[in-house]
């Protein structure tokens, strides 16, 4: 499946992807946002089953922070440096919302999702929230940045 997935409600996603949006969504209760008061969660799903979930660490030097994706992709290799990464899912919450707000991965969280996506040689998947109720499935770090730079040009 090399396309874009684009659904209008929650449920209309399949199970699997149902159930990283909800670790995700647990993993955004521990953000450490004080500056941004954005909390952003992401699970990652591996080949073994295990999910490994990232929350975003702001830093009072700003650009010293991570995003969420990066919180849980490099804490994923740390722990489990020889499974690969099948899936990733990404949520956020304003400070003092009950709901989920869209937020779609950051530039530099995909950079580093394709660097992952080449190192293990098979696609991630990436679930996100585009818009109110809109949730996309997009197939791979690859669709996500198009004419990117990697160690090919090295
Ligand atoms: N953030 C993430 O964690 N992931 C993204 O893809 C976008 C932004 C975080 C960074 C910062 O802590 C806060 O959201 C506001 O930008």
């Amino acid at each position: 499946m090399n396309e874009f997935i684009i659904v209008n409600h929650f449920s209309d996603l399949d199970i699997g992807a149902q159930e990283l949006v909800m670790k995700a969504r647990e993993a955004l209760a521990h953000a450490y946002a004080p500056y941004s008061n954005f909390m952003v969660g992401a699970a990652a799903l591996l080949d073994d089953g295990s999910v490994i979930t990232g929350m975003n660490q702001e830093n009072a030097a700003y650009p010293s922070g991570l995003c969420a994706e990066r919180v849980a992709l490099f804490s994923a290799y740390a722990l489990y440096p020889h499974v690969k990464i099948l899936k990733v899912a990404v949520t956020a919450q304003k400070r003092g919302e009950t709901e989920l707000t869209p937020a779609t991965c950051c530039g530099e969280c995909r950079q580093v999702l394709l660097e992952f996506e080449n190192r293990q040689q098979t696609p991630i998947e990436i679930i996100m929230q585009s818009q109110q109720y809109q949730w996309i499935k997009a197939p791979s770090a690859l669709s996500l940045l198009p004419f990117a730079f990697t160690n090919a040009s090295l």
